[in-house]
């Protein structure tokens, strides 16, 4: 399978257009050397023609310019996204739909918590309706499924304790499915990806998945547990977001350590994280662990 990343940014991005903190000015001051990052979103292929997208970013127009292969111009009106999954309801995950709407139909895979939140606090999917129209699928966490332009892959669904998002109705009250993991397995080869932009603990469960993936692509918000307040740019600690940190103890270096079977990269990077910037302790610590940090338009193959 060919994995294509797309936005390796979290909500915000990088730089953030209303940000001065240490990364956001030094990109704009070119005393920092990485570049800028979209909102998060991947894109898979089993053919490297038909292409699953996975989260719609609100960046997704630079995102499918930047890529040749979404725009295969078979015909007067054409895109190479076939399907699109959705791992949770957060709006820089799911406010590309909009986006999409003078397409075809799109075929939309999410699960109930999902569904109902983009239905009701975010109603983008009645919305839509006026529109392209979104032919919705139901994912079921804990299940395997198959996703339309995709045939050889397999997806699994991994349920993950996480708050549904600020606005939705029943962000106090977590249901099952409010955020997933995705574990996407090529038929051919057995090779598998495990995807997880927002994830809080690695439960056993997790660690199951983590111990048979070829690539684990994962949670890079945060260095630490309250980057947000000791930058000076808010008061929510990364749990309540639904994010584990790298750094500390019990954090997600030390969690990754045991499964160096596979290739590990950190992905939806919040501009705060001092991993962006190549010279500084935390990325040193990063390379010592073996771990990588995702690019737009990093190309992985299993
Ligand atoms: C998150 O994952 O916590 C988000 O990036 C927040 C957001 O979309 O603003
Ligand atoms: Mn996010
Ligand atoms: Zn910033």
């Amino acid at each position: 399978m060919q994995i294509h990343v797309m936005g390796s940014g979290a909500g915000g991005g990088f730089p953030q257009w209303n940000c001065n903190c240490t990364n956001c000015r030094g990109y704009r001051q070119q005393t920092l050397q990485t570049p800028a990052r979209t909102q998060s979103s991947i894109a898979i292929s089993d053919n490297g023609v038909d292409w699953v997208l996975i989260n719609a970013s609100p960046d997704i127009r630079q995102q499918l310019a930047s890529f040749p292969a979404m725009q295969p111009a078979r015909q007067l009106r054409d895109t190479a996204i076939k399907s699109i999954v959705l791992v949770d309801a957060q709006l820089d995950h799911t406010t590309g739909l909009l986006l999409l709407r003078e397409g075809e139909k799109l075929n939309v895979y999410c699960t109930v918590a999902v569904q109902e939140d983009l239905t009701n606090g975010f109603p983008v999917l009645p919305l839509l309706q006026h529109y392209c129209g979104v032919n919705i699928q139901t994912i079921s966490p804990q299940n395997v499924f198959s996703v339309s332009g995709a045939e050889n892959l397999q997806f699994e669904a991994i349920a993950l304790s996480g708050k549904a998002p600020p606005y939705s109705p029943h962000r106090q009250q977590p249901q099952l499915g409010d955020n997933i993991a995705l574990m996407i397995t090529d038929l051919r080869n057995q090779k598998s990806l495990f995807y997880a932009p927002g994830i809080a603990t690695i439960t056993p469960e997790v660690k199951v998945y983590l111990s048979r993936a070829d690539c684990i692509l994962i949670d890079g918000t945060f260095w630490t547990e309250n980057e947000m307040s000791e930058a000076g740019v808010g008061h929510k600690a990364a749990k309540e977001m639904g994010h584990l940190p790298q750094s500390g103890e019990e954090g997600m270096l030390v969690k990754l350590k045991e499964f160096d079977q596979a290739r590990r990269i950190l992905i939806h990077i919040n501009n705060t994280n001092p991993i962006l910037d190549s010279n500084s302790d935390a990325y040193e610590t990063l390379t010592q662990n073996g771990i990588e940090v995702a690019f737009d338009g990093m190309e992985i193959t299993l």
